[in-house]
């Protein structure tokens, strides 16, 4: 028996989230409260909501979902700006009876069938283990500082960041989706994933009950120059005390700032809470302006992850959308075990920064599975030092720093939120 027979891909339609959501709570581990499902159901793209049913006995009750996945229909900022159409995955779990016998293959080849026939030319996602997903092709095209802030941090001054302003408010989607939309927007750091909508609103407005452990609801901070806005941050606070020392922490979630004095007022404001002695953040690019701002980067507790995970489904689409450094000729082969097409040779040309990614016979400079291709796709991270780290093959020298300079990006890539 083939090891995922008896199972079949479904769309799952309104009427089955609550078997969805129950697949979800056994993967992830959690009992989810009744009040939260609302939650849920507004944060999940349900046309696009797909599962595993059983549909042999022999594997389980006939009819049952086993395994499910979601993805947003979104947009990707690339270097040089632009931006890509691109499918967010999540929502994946499979039910720990059904693990280990190709449920998440199959899903995923099922994602990237409906994902290409969309015509969005790359994947990405967040993942929950680091290791499971290079096997389908997914490279770390980003990574993001997590980092514990003392209260009151010192920064070097950053000229008109006295003269901003900011609003502390509740989150509330009616109130502040088209602010947030319209900040993020405008933030041209590459891996920017711009929305990620599910049935009912944009999924950044999550805030279950079960989740908070102690912690209010979200709030937002805005930063305001003469009424505009240019920064945000969703943040919330946690009161702790003991022998009558009070040392709260602020967790901020997703943020986002358009000028450096802009970055500066926001955290000076987030890390100045009365009663809070830690604000702890992730969701900060490796070259984040914070971290050039503050006096003392030793005074931070933090430690580098993996960010989004990158997918390129239709190399040639994808190469071509986005911009390059330098111009270079180079002649790639690839391997792709999860989508053939991209399988083989391709010439990468790109003169203005324009590439042409085209079949060639000629043999090849550099060889390469599509996750290192893809890990490179926003330029946070070089081909050379792929190749140095024995991944990439570089058959002909000097080509793996060719393209390591024209993919590379001036700023590290990051997405400011994880769906
Ligand atoms: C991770 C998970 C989706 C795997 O599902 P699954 O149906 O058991 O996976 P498959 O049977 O298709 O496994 C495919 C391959 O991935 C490997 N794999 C599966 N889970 C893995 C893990 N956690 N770490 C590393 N490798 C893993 C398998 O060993 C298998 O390798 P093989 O092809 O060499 O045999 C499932 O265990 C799960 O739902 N876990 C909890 C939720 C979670 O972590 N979801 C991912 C969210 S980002």
């Amino acid at each position: 028996m083939k090891k995922s027979a008896g199972y079949r891909s479904v769309s799952v339609p309104e009427e089955r989230l609550d078997e969805f959501f129950d697949v979800v709570q056994w993967a992830f581990v959690g009992e989810w409260l009744r009040e939260d499902r609302q939650d849920y159901v507004d944060a999940l793209p349900v046309e696009r909501a797909r599962a595993v049913e059983v549909t042999d006995e022999h594997r389980g009750t006939p009819g049952t979902l086993a395994g499910v996945h979601a993805s947003f229909g979104t947009e990707m900022v690339v270097p040089g700006g632009r931006r890509v159409p691109t499918a967010g995955l999540s929502w994946l779990g499979v039910h720990p009876g059904h693990r280990r016998r190709g449920l998440m293959t199959t899903m995923i080849h099922d994602h990237f069938e409906r994902s290409l026939a969309r015509g969005e030319s790359v994947s990405v996602l967040y993942a929950m283990e680091a290791p499971i997903y290079a096997r389908f092709g997914y490279g770390m095209g980003s990574q993001t500082v997590k980092a514990e802030i003392p209260r009151g941090a010192k920064m070097w001054d950053v000229d008109g960041a006295d003269e901003l302003t900011v609003r502390l408010e509740r989150a509330s989607f009616e109130r502040h989706d088209a602010l947030v939309a319209g900040l993020q927007a405008r933030l041209s750091r590459p891996g920017t994933v711009l929305n990620a909508v599910g049935s009912g609103r944009n999924a950044r407005f999550t805030d279950p009950v079960g989740n908070r452990r102690g912690m209010e609801k979200w709030r937002i901070a805005i930063v305001e120059d003469r009424g505009e806005p240019v920064a945000y941050a969703f943040f919330r606070r946690h009161a702790r005390s003991s022998v009558g020392i009070h040392d709260g922490v602020c967790q901020v979630r997703e943020h986002g700032s358009l000028t450096p004095a802009a970055a500066q007022r926001l955290w000076q404001t987030l890390t100045d809470f009365d009663l809070v002695e830690t604000t702890m953040t992730e969701n900060l690019a490796t070259d984040d302006p914070l971290l050039h701002q503050l006096k003392d980067p030793r005074g931070v507790r933090s430690k580098v992850i993996d960010n989004l995970w990158v997918r390129l489904l239709d190399v040639p689409t994808a190469l071509a959308a986005r911009e390059y450094m330098r111009d270079c000729d180079v002649v790639v082969q690839l391997t792709d075990k999860h989508v053939p097409a991209n399988a083989g040779t391709w010439r990468i040309a790109v003169t203005g920064g324009e590439a042409t990614v085209t079949r060639t016979d000629d043999a090849p400079d550099l060889t390469m599975d599509v996750r290192h291709l893809s890990q490179c796709y926003l330029g946070g991270t070089s081909m050379e030092s792929l190749a140095a780290a024995g991944l990439v093959r570089e058959h002909t020298a000097g080509r793996a720093r060719e393209l390591a300079v024209a993919m590379l990006s001036p700023v590290a890539p990051l997405a400011n939120w994880d769906f």
